[in-house]
């Protein structure tokens, strides 16, 4: 019986899947149904349980972690190349602290340096149950304090996988990004949450809540975030993506980029829409970055939309950043080849933290007219009193919308 209600599960996941342009493909459910065992059930051993688990996951269709349960891993684990699999996490999964095992054995992703405890892969695969993957992170957030190039591990990536659906679960303690989705297709994230927050004086660094990478038809919604950096972030090739209903604590917002950084490389974010989004004491609420410069790649963000965005105590609310990391000068010199097309920033409310003084937006562009059809409407953000009325900046951009007389010189429409 359980089983065949966690099947009916994976295949609700079609809806919510479907908000993104193309649809995953379930069509292998019917034909694995006939395939399906009892589920496993995995109790802590005692010491390492990651070989177990690793292979229960290949052996099992179902594999069952009871609530009370906790799996210490102390081994990293591969679980690519999997099909038709129930993970019905009600216990706890735990990454041991054990920093010199991890460093020198994590798997090794050179996209920005890092490495991860466990990659999951595969197509048909569901995670669920309402328990919690807790990745020990106090021991990382401290020793980074003291060595700001400590590899630290990724608490769960997402490697070369179709149609996975994540939903009701508990991610703690992540030693740096919380999730990796790293060429995945269908990729369903539902009721997750996030928290990584450190108990000393040493903050809980590059804990982004999400980071997508070379992937298509990615989905987060309903998910309750508390966190050191980016809420969610669409690094290169991250198409079709949807970040929905979140609410986002203690971040660096939603952010696309930063983009454009390593030479000779093409970046493409496209069709990506952030809706219902509540945004609290971050650093960013929307955010666009790319670089420019001399030695810089190159790439495209295009169709992007963030509405209704309810930020309080945020330093830069909307934020679009074409000179990333990059001086004045240089930018004029080399704008960014990051183009950036059909945007839309609709229904803000809130306030910013008066970080910035009294602006709260800014539309920072290259010259060379490389930002188009970018469009606000219906934006209403406050500074804090003492800053008076708010400002909003913006260089080398045509604004468009009933917002853009906001943006004074660059309104091209407006009231
Ligand atoms: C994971 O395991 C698969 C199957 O054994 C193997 O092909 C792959 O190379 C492993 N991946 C890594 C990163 O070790
Ligand atoms: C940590 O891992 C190393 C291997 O990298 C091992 O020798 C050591 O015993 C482990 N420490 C603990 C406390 O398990
Ligand atoms: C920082 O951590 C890395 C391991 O990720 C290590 O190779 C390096 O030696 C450490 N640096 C210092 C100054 O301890
Ligand atoms: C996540 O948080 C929400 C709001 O606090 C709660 O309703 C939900 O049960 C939590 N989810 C899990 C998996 O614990
Ligand atoms: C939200 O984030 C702020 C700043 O990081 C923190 O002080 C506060 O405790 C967090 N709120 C909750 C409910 O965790
Ligand atoms: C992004 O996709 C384009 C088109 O497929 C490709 O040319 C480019 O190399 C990809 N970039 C990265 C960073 O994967
Ligand atoms: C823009 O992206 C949205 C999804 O985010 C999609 O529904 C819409 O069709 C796209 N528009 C264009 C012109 O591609
Ligand atoms: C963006 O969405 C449009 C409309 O659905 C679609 O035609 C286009 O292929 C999508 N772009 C990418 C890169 O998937
Ligand atoms: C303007 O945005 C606010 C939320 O920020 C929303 O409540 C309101 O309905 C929007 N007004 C219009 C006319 O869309
Ligand atoms: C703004 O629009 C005007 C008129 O179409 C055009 O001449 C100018 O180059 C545009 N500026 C930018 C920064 O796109
Ligand atoms: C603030 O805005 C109000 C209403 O638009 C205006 O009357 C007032 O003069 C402005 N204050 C300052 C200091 O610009």
């Amino acid at each position: 019986m359980r089983i065949i209600s966690s099947l009916a599960g994976l295949i609700a996941a079609v809806p919510l899947l479907s908000l993104a342009s193309s649809s995953p493909d379930f069509t292998g459910v019917a034909h694995a149904r006939r395939q399906r065992q009892d589920p496993c059930t995995l109790f802590a051993s005692g010491g390492d349980d990651g070989p177990i688990f690793v292979d229960t996951l290949q052996r099992c269709d179902t594999v069952l972690i009871p609530p009370e349960t906790t799996l210490s891993i102390a081994t990293r684990m591969n679980t690519t190349g999997l099909s038709y699999k129930n993970i019905d996490l009600q216990g706890t999964i735990k990454f041991t602290p054990n920093m010199t095992y991890w460093i020198d054995n994590g798997f090794y992703f050179a996209f920005q340096d890092q490495i991860a405890f466990w990659i999951l892969g595969g197509n048909d695969i569901k995670l669920f149950g309402g328990g919690t993957i807790d990745g020990s992170g106090q021991v990382w957030y401290d020793a980074f304090a003291s060595n700001d190039t400590l590899l630290r591990p990724i608490l769960l990536t997402i490697y070369q996988a179709t149609n996975v659906a994540i939903e009701g679960i508990n991610m703690i303690n992540g030693p740096e990004w919380i999730n990796f989705v790293n060429e995945g297709q269908g990729i369903l994230y539902d009721g997750v949450n996030i928290s990584a927050v450190s108990t000393s004086e040493n903050p809980a660094k590059n804990t982004d809540g999400w980071d997508i990478y070379r992937s298509d038809n990615v989905v987060i919604i309903n998910s309750q975030i508390n966190n050191g950096d980016d809420c969610v972030s669409l690094k290169p090739n991250s198409t079709n993506i949807v970040a929905s209903n979140l609410n986002c604590n203690g971040s660096h917002g939603i952010s696309v980029g930063s983009l454009g950084q390593y030479a000779g490389e093409y970046d493409i974010v496209e069709n990506f829409t952030s809706t219902n989004v509540r945004m609290a004491n971050a650093e960013n609420g929307a955010r666009i970055k790319a670089f420019a410069g001399q030695g810089v790649g190159s790439g495209i963000v295009k169709n992007v939309t963030y509405s209704f965005f309810t930020e309080s105590n945020v330093d830069n609310p909307l934020v679009i950043d074409q000179c990333y990391e990059t001086t004045a000068e240089a930018c004029a010199a080399y704008p960014s080849n990051v183009y950036i097309q059909d945007i839309w920033f609709d229904n803000f409310q809130g306030t910013s933290s008066g970080n910035e003084k009294s602006v709260v937006a800014s539309l920072a562009c290259s010259p060379d007219g490389r930002c188009s059809d970018i469009n606000v409407n219906n934006i209403t953000l406050t500074p804090p009193t003492q800053y008076g009325n708010a400002t909003y900046t913006c260089q080398n951009v045509n604004v468009t919308g009933d917002a853009a007389y906001l943006f004074g010189d660059c309104a091209t429409t407006g009231t």
